[in-house]
């Protein structure tokens, strides 16, 4: 098979040539997408690839391909068969922002002549592959692929293999369904389980592979699917839907047969009353997307009134009545190019993939979590193999699975510990969760001298061989049991009664230490000193850094969409230590600054983000110069710009090109500060 190089990072395509190396590596692409259920381009690779295509297009409108795939249902690639369909499967238009939902708003107002009266359905864009499925006297005769729109493929084989669409109605009813079918995460985790047991390539992602089990014949294994209805049409003449039924209740009609539907997901299926909100519950879905229990690739709004629809009218691809607001792609290709293993507390062994850094939905991914040995094997990784990596909103990056096409010869499979790595000792594999046999007795005496160490607990009688002498008798089995130790334990463990008072006087006086050093002796991954200060700092108290989640740490500087669920999940998993901690009086706040500042400042309840170089009267100052400044000015400081973000400050870019954090500003309606005009805003805190 074919192996296509990662789409190239390019503005626009210059020459015929260019052009038509790309619709042939668009249709090499979707040929293999639709084949075998693996396309070696990842969806944002191919839908800028698609693009360029389409600009060019525009731009020399006479030399566009009679056989350009951009013109073509499913780009011309899928196997299109010979079953006629009851009406045409149309595809649907695409917007990326609300900009684009207004627009697509004004031309449904400007073909109805009115705003639209019947309100409009919000419902998720299921990420799979469409099926139309016949019923005929409440039996499921047939499902047909949707093919080129008009003929697809008859695949009743599938029939049984796909919840939601059930063989057998509670009702008679004649009538053919038209929906999504995809893989859940959960049943695309089994999928690849059950392939890999059968030495058959395992699916990069959820959405590759749904095309080919659809259509795969002569498997010897059933690979469980799930389907969700978003619309039916009368069948064979039989009525099934009442007269005039809205959207909603077509949906609502099918679901009462047994039938699931997009009402069905999480996600819901609203009616709105207009484009606003529309709007809002389109970010409501956006911002649940990582919760959800399938993939979905955006948000589709719909004319609920079907005379309303009828009067919009259709185009050759797609409704006019219906839009889809295409959410930003959260799974990328990348190289996997090390698997490192660490020890948790408990003895745990926790393995993080290290992947080419690669850009996903706006920050960018080095690692993502992996589980267990049995998920590595499972994802059949190699190193050095291409990857699909899934990371939306605050979740921690996983790895989905190995592009296998795209395997370099000779790649070994990611190798797994034969003893611990920390210790070096023996390691239980009893369990999916491997774990060294020491359990806490591994890690823990490295964290409690760390923790002892003069920057955090300042307990500077506690050595090593102390440690190691309170961990073996149990006494401390975590940072908090050494404030619970009596001057008897203490003297067992230093063999003097004189040291373990000096021990207890030191632990005593750590009780009262600030919260930075505190939190820092916790060991959690990515805070050492100085981000340990900055994280205590920014939140005062232990219960607000316990109650932050990842948006909030984002506020803290240095801390990226990559670090902040990581800490959010290992503070969660303190909770017990931190509870005794508190318990055993252990101060739990930070001393404020009283330096002249801030509350009632300029800047009071704002989040400042800055980018670029600063100028005119900030032009001295660097990044901790504006966040000093900001924060004295009683604002906070952003990492990223999100629906968070106040005031966007910045600088003017040579070329006159917006910074990406610009152009993300202007979408979002964040007010935009030159370095000038931010600093007449807190010129009183300048000096
Ligand atoms: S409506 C006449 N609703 O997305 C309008 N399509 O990119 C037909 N899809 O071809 C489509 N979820 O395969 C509709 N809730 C949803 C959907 C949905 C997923 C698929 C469908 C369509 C494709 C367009």
């Amino acid at each position: 098979m074919t192996t296509l190089p990662a789409a190239q990072a390019q503005s626009a395509l210059s020459s015929r040539t260019d052009y038509e190396t790309g619709l042939q590596r668009l249709r090499e692409a979707s040929q293999a997408y639709y084949g075998d259920g693996e396309s070696v381009l990842d969806d944002a690779s191919y839908d800028q690839l698609r693009r360029l295509v389409q600009d060019w297009e525009k731009e020399n409108p006479a030399e566009v391909s009679p056989d350009s795939p951009t013109g073509l249902v499913a780009d011309g690639a899928a196997p299109v068969g010979d079953v006629a369909h009851t009406s045409r499967l149309l595809s649907l238009d695409n917007v990326f922002n609300a900009e684009g939902l207004v627009a697509w708003g004004a031309s449904v107002q400007r073909r109805l002549g009115h705003a639209p009266q019947g309100g409009m359905t919000v419902e998720p864009k299921i990420d799979g592959a469409a099926v139309a499925a016949r019923y005929r006297g409440g039996r499921l005769a047939q499902i047909i692929t949707r093919g080129d729109g008009s003929h697809g493929e008859d695949i009743s084989h599938v029939i049984g293999q796909i919840d939601g669409l059930p063989e057998q109605l509670a009702e008679p009813a004649t009538v053919e369904v038209r929906g999504e079918v995809a893989f859940t995460q959960e049943q695309f985790e089994k999928a690849n389980e059950i392939r890999s047991a059968h030495s058959a390539q395992v699916f990069a992602n959820p959405r590759n592979g749904t095309a080919g089990t659809l259509r795969a014949k002569d498997r010897p294994y059933r690979l469980q699917m799930t389907f969700w209805a978003y619309g039916a049409v009368e069948l064979d003449g039989v009525p099934f839907l009442p007269a005039g039924a809205t959207h909603a209740e077509t949906l609502a009609s099918v679901a009462a047969a047994g039938i699931q539907t997009t009402a069905d997901s999480p996600a819901g299926l609203h009616v709105v009353a207009d484009l606003a909100a529309a709007q809002e519950r389109v970010d409501a879905i956006a911002a649940m997307r990582a919760d959800l229990p399938v993939g979905i690739d955006g948000v589709v709004i719909k004319l609920n009134d079907t005379a309303e629809q009828t009067a919009a009218g259709v185009g050759s691809r797609f409704p006019y009545w219906a839009i889809a607001v295409k959410l930003p792609a959260v799974e990328r290709q990348t190289v996997l190019e090390d698997v490192v293993w660490d020890v948790g507390r408990t003895g745990v062994l926790a393995p993080t993939a290290i992947l080419a850094p690669v850009e996903i939905d706006g920050s960018t991914v080095t690692r993502a979590t992996l589980h267990n040995p049995a998920d590595i094997r499972r994802r059949d990784l190699h190193l050095g193999d291409t990857v699909t990596v899934y990371k939306a909103g605050d979740i921690i990056p996983r790895v989905q699975g190995a592009v296998v096409q795209l395997r370099p010869e000779g790649a070994l499979e990611v190798p797994l510990p034969e003893v611990c790595p920390n210790c070096g000792g023996e390691i239980s594999k009893a369990q999916e969760r491997w774990r060294c046999v020491k359990g806490t007795a591994c890690a823990l005496p490295a964290l409690i001298e760390y923790a002892a160490q003069r920057e955090m607990l300042d307990i500077d009688g506690l050595g090593k061989t102390y440690v190691a002498a309170l961990v073996a008798s149990g006494d401390v089995s975590d940072v908090a049991d050494l404030f619970a130790l009596s001057v008897e334990q203490l003297t067992d463990a230093s063999k003097s009664a004189k040291r373990a008072a000096k021990l207890a006087e030191q632990i005593e006086t750590a009780k009262a230490l600030p919260l930075s050093r505190i939190f820092c002796a916790l060991g959690v991954h990515g805070t050492g000193r100085a981000m340990s200060r900055r994280i205590a700092r920014h939140f005062v108290t232990m219960d607000a850094i316990r109650q932050a989640d990842a948006v909030a740490l984002k506020g803290v500087e240095g801390i990226g969409a990559e670090k902040a669920p990581v800490i959010v999940e290992q503070v969660a998993a303190l909770a017990p230590v931190i509870d005794k901690l508190i318990a055993a009086g252990v101060n739990m706040t930070e001393p404020q600054d009283t330096s002249p500042a801030n509350d009632g400042g300029p800047l009071t309840g704002k989040v400042v983000v800055v980018t670029g170089k600063m100028s005119g009267p900030l032009e001295t100052f660097g990044r901790s110069e504006m966040n000093a400044l900001i924060e004295k000015a009683g604002g906070r400081v952003g990492s990223s710009v999100s629906a968070k973000t106040s005031i966007l400050v910045a600088a003017q870019s040579a070329g006159g090109k917006p910074s990406s954090k610009a152009v993300k500003a202007a979408e979002l309606g964040v007010t935009v500060f030159t370095p000038e005009a931010f600093a007449e805003l807190v010129v009183d805190f300048l000096a």
